[in-house]
């Protein structure tokens, strides 16, 4: 597990019903190929309607589908809203929380976003925990404390359900907001002060949680080797990039 790299594909609102499913359908040989190289786990993360579809067509396969988001409640009258039960029962074993255009779009808190967590655990779905600064919190040297707001909040929710859970696996994508469908990223240093500082948080925090470090914000093809270098990196949460074959297996193909 600890030396498997990550390759997420957050897919948004980019591809319609179409589009995703004939991504899924003409590149499936490419996909499982690339998902039967070792230490490498594909997750793809289609919108609400394709996952059913894509979880039957890759049933036997080493890839897996992720939601984009879930409800922070169990079931009941909210409209809209799906809940983490569905998805597991629709055979999603992952699911993006708190990736910042639903913190900033759709004012999600951190507390919604650790109920989200909960909701997902109680489903055996491996939640990916997005956190990341701002622009203006970058440039205002606010980003630890940015991230460490984004963090505790959800170890300290994952500390009360201990007694119930043995290591909880929890994947946190570090995804500075600015460096989002930029085509710029941070430089490496920045990154591996973040990825530090969230490890110390998960020290002090003294719970048994298995966490992944990944970095998303414009990653591509030509970007993706020297970010693989990062200490304690272990995969990468990909938006534009993943939605072109090509460039995402060059990324998964890279190192
Ligand atoms: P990007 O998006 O790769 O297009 O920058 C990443 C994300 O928002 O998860």
């Amino acid at each position: 597990m600890h030396d498997t790299f990550y390759y997420i594909a957050n897919w948004k609102m980019n591809m319609h019903f179409h589009q995703a499913i004939s991504f899924c359908s003409q590149e499936y040989e490419q996909l499982i190929n690339l998902s039967q190289l070792p230490r490498k786990q594909i997750v793809l993360c289609p919108s609400f309607p394709v996952l059913f579809s894509a979880t039957q067509l890759f049933k036997e396969s080493r890839i897996s589908i992720g939601a984009q988001n879930c409800s922070e409640h169990k079931a009941g009258a909210y409209t809209g809203e799906v809940s983490a039960q569905s998805l597991n029962q629709a055979g999603v074993r992952f699911c993006i929380v708190g990736h910042s255009e639903r913190r900033t779009l759709f004012c999600e808190s951190n507390e919604q976003i650790a109920q989200k967590v909960l909701r997902l655990y109680e489903q055996k779905i491996v939640p990916i925990l997005c956190v990341g600064e701002s622009i203006e919190a970058y440039q205002n040297d606010q980003t630890k404390t940015v991230i460490q707001e984004q963090v505790i909040s959800i170890l300290e929710k994952i500390a009360l359900i201990q007694y119930s859970l043995f290591s909880p696996r929890l994947l946190i994508a570090y995804e500075p907001v600015w460096a989002i469908g930029t085509g710029t990223i941070p430089d490496t240093s920045h990154i591996k002060t973040v990825f530090s500082l969230i490890k110390e948080l998960i020290h002090q925090a003294n719970i048994s949680l298995e966490a992944t470090l990944l970095y998303g914000g414009s990653v591509n093809e030509t970007n993706s080797s020297v970010l693989h270098s990062i200490p304690w990196m272990q995969g990468f949460l990909i938006g534009g990039a993943s939605t072109d074959f090509q460039m995402f297996e060059k990324i998964v193909l890279s190192k």
